[in-house]
C-alpha cells in the first residue's frame, strides 16, 4: 500500500474577510505570533510524513514562495553579526519540505482548486489541509493529519476528520451522513455542503482535514457547480464515499478557525500563551485586562 508523502494545501483565496491587510499580504502569511499561519499547517503535514507540499495559488502570492526560499542578504547579515539563534529560525525553511506551486487560474470553488493538483499528485494518495483551519496538538502527540494517515494506513480507506458542531452551526460546513462503526470512527454515506439545520443529515462537520485516494480526482473532474455556484469538494466526496468508500474519525487536538477575525485572534492568544519567550508576560497582561474589564 502507498503511504502519504504528498499534501495539497489550497491557498488561492483573496482573503476578503481580512481586507485591507490582504490587499497586499496573502492571508496565509498573516502571523500567529512570529510564524505565518501557513507554516503551522505545513508543520502538521510534515509531522505526518509528508515530503511534497502542493500549494494551490492564485495570482500575487509570491511572498509564500519567497518564504520557503533562501534569503541570501538576511542570512549573510545574521551570520556576519554572529546571530546564530536568529539564523536558525529561518535557515531550515528552504529544505523543510518540497514546495510545489500550482496556479488555480479561475476561482471556481474548492473542488476545482483541489482538482488543479491532479497533474502533480498523480495516482498517489494524498492529504488535503485547508489552511484557514489551524489544528494544535501537543508536540508529543500525533498531528491531526498524522491521525488520519494512521487510520488510512490501518484500514486502506480514504479518511476525513470530523467534529460535532451545534445544530445552528451546520450551515457553515460540509456535513456527513454516517453509520457509526465505533465511538470515534464512522462510515460516510453522504456529504452535504452547508445544509440548513432542518435538512442536515447530522451534526458531524468537516473541519478541513482529509486523506484521499487519488480516485477523488476522477470524481472532481466531472463535478458540476453546486452550492453557491461553486465546484464543491463535498460533491466529489459523495461519489468517492459511494463508489470507493470513505470513513471519518474524530480527532484529538484544538481547532481554530483562523478564516474569521475572532478565530484568528483566539489562535494568536493561545499560541502566545504557549510561546516560551512571551507566555508569562502575555498571561500577566491578559489577567490584568480581564480584571479591568470585569
Ligand atoms: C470549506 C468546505 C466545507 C468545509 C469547510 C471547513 O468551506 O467547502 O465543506 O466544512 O471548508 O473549513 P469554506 O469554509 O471554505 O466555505
Amino acid at each position: 500500500m502507498k503511504t502519504i508523502k504528498k499534501a495539497v494545501i489550497p491557498a488561492a483565496g483573496f482573503g476578503t474577510r481580512f481586507l485591507p491587510i490582504t490587499k497586499t499580504i496573502p492571508k496565509e502569511m498573516l502571523p500567529l505570533v512570529d510564524k505565518p499561519n501557513l507554516l503551522y499547517t505545513i508543520e502538521e503535514a510534515v509531522k505526518a510524513g509528508v515530503e511534497d507540499i502542493v500549494l494551490i495559488q492564485g495570482r500575487g502570492k509570491y511572498s509564500i514562495e519567497d518564504f520557503f526560499d533562501v534569503s541570501y542578504e538576511l542570512e549573510d547579515q545574521l551570520l556576519k553579526k554572529n546571530k546564530i539563534e536568529l539564523l536558525d529560525r529561518i535557515k531550515y525553511l528552504k529544505d523543510y519540505c518540497n514546495i510545489i506551486s500550482v496556479r488555480q487560474k479561475e476561482a471556481l470553488g474548492l473542488g476545482h482548486a483541489v482538482y488543479s493538483a491532479h497533474h502533480v499528485v498523480g495516482k498517489d494518495p494524498f492529504a488535503l489541509l485547508l489552511p484557514d483551519e489551524i489544528m494544535y496538538t501537543a508536540p508529543s502527540t500525533p498531528s491531526v493529519t498524522e491521525q488520519l494517515v494512521l487510520h488510512y494506513n490501518e484500514h486502506s480507506v480514504s479518511t476525513v476528520a470530523t467534529m460535532k458542531v451545534e445544530a445552528n452551526e451546520v450551515s457553515k460546513y460540509g456535513i456527513i451522513d454516517i453509520d457509526v462503526l465505533d465511538s470515534h470512527r464512522f462510515k460516510v454515506k453522504d456529504v452535504v455542503e452547508k445544509p440548513e439545520p432542518e435538512n442536515s443529515p447530522s451534526q458531524y462537520a468537516l473541519p478541513g482535514r482529509y486523506v484521499f485516494a487519488s480516485e477523488i480526482f476522477d470524481y472532481l473532474k466531472n463535478t458540476k457547480p453546486g452550492k453557491n455556484g461553486e465546484i464543491q469538494l463535498t460533491d466529489g466526496m459523495v461519489q468517492l464515499a459511494q463508489k470507493e468508500g470513505l470513513e471519518a474519525i474524530t480527532f484529538k487536538g484544538q481547532r481554530y478557525d483562523t478564516g474569521n477575525k475572532l478565530g484568528y485572534i483566539q489562535a494568536n492568544i493561545d499560541y502566545a500563551l504557549r510561546h516560551p519567550e512571551i507566555k508569562e508576560d502575555v498571561k500577566a497582561y491578559i489577567l490584568k485586562i480581564a480584571k479591568e474589564l470585569s
